[in-house]
């Protein structure tokens, strides 16, 4: 029966088509799957911080306003993917049990500091490009949760890139200082939006199989790639200098070349030794517990609810 089961799941994986929550799935499949969407939730709602560290000093109330917003989406971003998480049978507080507990990854671009407000324009234009990049080929990923997740949170951060990328318009237009405070922002953050990406494919465990599973559409190299050719002539329009030496159009083949970012600096940061892994994990961990009051009273009203109907 295994093997009609496994043949059905095959057929449709080639077909494009797919598999939904209450459909037979292989055993690895459901692992790649659960570790994959538990690691991008985490990643939204740990990458609330560097942002969120700069509502209470935004520099005019419209900017607050465009800061909060989007901060808000990021959790909204942790929610849908929590949910749709819990469709392959885990359950959300065991998830956050274990990234507080450091058993589980987040991305890590959100272990760097954000220094000054251009870092708030800088994360949308290149952090969150680099996440739409990586995030619209997975509107067709096969699991269909997660597929339709990712349809609404690319429409929102397509509003935080443009928001980054507008605010970062404005400082150029402003004072030398400005500029300054731009360039200086793109010269911290274009190396380690290169590593969002991941491994090198000749390094990377988990791109083949799950690319047979249609779980991942791209390799994390034709993203990167993909990536700094989208970027390239906005970082010209905008009038700062990328801080690559190697960074060269390469008309044969139709992509610009590009320097080799830092791997063993990524190895650390994953492992939890990057420069802000311990603030974050531990403010996640205070959160969590600063809300147990909140979860139990929440837990109670529904219990009440339901027994009010009975
Ligand atoms: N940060 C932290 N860990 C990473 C990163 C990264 N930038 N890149 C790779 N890793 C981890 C992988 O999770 C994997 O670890 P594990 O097997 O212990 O889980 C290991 O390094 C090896 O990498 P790969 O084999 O390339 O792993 P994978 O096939 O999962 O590819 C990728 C990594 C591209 C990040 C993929 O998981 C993905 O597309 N995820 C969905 C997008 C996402 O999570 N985005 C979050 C940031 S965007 C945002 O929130 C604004």
């Amino acid at each position: 029966a295994d093997e009609a089961l496994q043949a059905e799941f095959d057929a449709r994986i080639a077909a494009n088509q797919r598999v939904e929550p209450r459909d037979w799935m292989p055993e690895a499949y459901r692992r790649t799957l659960v570790r994959q969407v538990s690691q991008h939730a985490h990643s939204e709602i740990i990458g609330m911080q560097p942002e969120g560290d700069w509502i209470a000093s935004a520099p005019s109330l419209r900017r607050k306003a465009i800061l909060l917003a989007k901060v808000q989406d990021e959790a909204g971003h942790g929610l849908y993917l929590y949910a749709a998480a819990e469709t392959l049978g885990v359950d959300r507080d065991d998830l956050t049990e274990r990234l507080i507990e450091g058993r589980q990854k987040y991305s890590s671009i959100f272990n760097y500091p954000s220094l000054s407000y251009a870092d708030v324009g800088v994360i949308g234009w290149l952090v969150d490009g680099a996440a739409i990049c990586n995030q619209v080929p997975l509107c067709r990923t096969s699991f269909g949760p997660y597929a339709r997740a990712m349809v609404r949170i690319c429409k929102e951060e397509s509003f935080h890139q443009r928001q980054g990328y507008e605010l970062l318009m404005r400082m150029m237009e402003g004072t030398e200082g400005q500029r300054r405070m731009v360039q200086d922002a793109v010269d911290r953050w274009w190396w380690p939006s290169l590593m969002m990406f991941g491994p090198p494919d000749a390094e990377s465990p988990n791109t083949q199989q799950s690319m047979t599973w249609g779980i991942k559409i791209d390799t994390n190299d034709d993203l990167r790639q993909r990536f700094v050719d989208m970027t390239v002539p906005q970082a010209e329009r905008l009038g700062v200098t990328l801080p690559d030496p190697d960074l060269v159009w390469n008309a044969e083949r139709g992509h610009h070349d590009f320097g080799t970012p830092d791997w063993d600096e990524l190895k650390q940061v994953i492992k939890g030794d990057g420069p802000k892994n311990a603030e974050r994990v531990s403010r996640r961990r205070a959160a969590h517990e600063k809300g147990a009051w909140v979860r139990e009273a929440a837990t109670a009203y529904a219990r009440k609810q339901q027994e009010a109907t009975v």
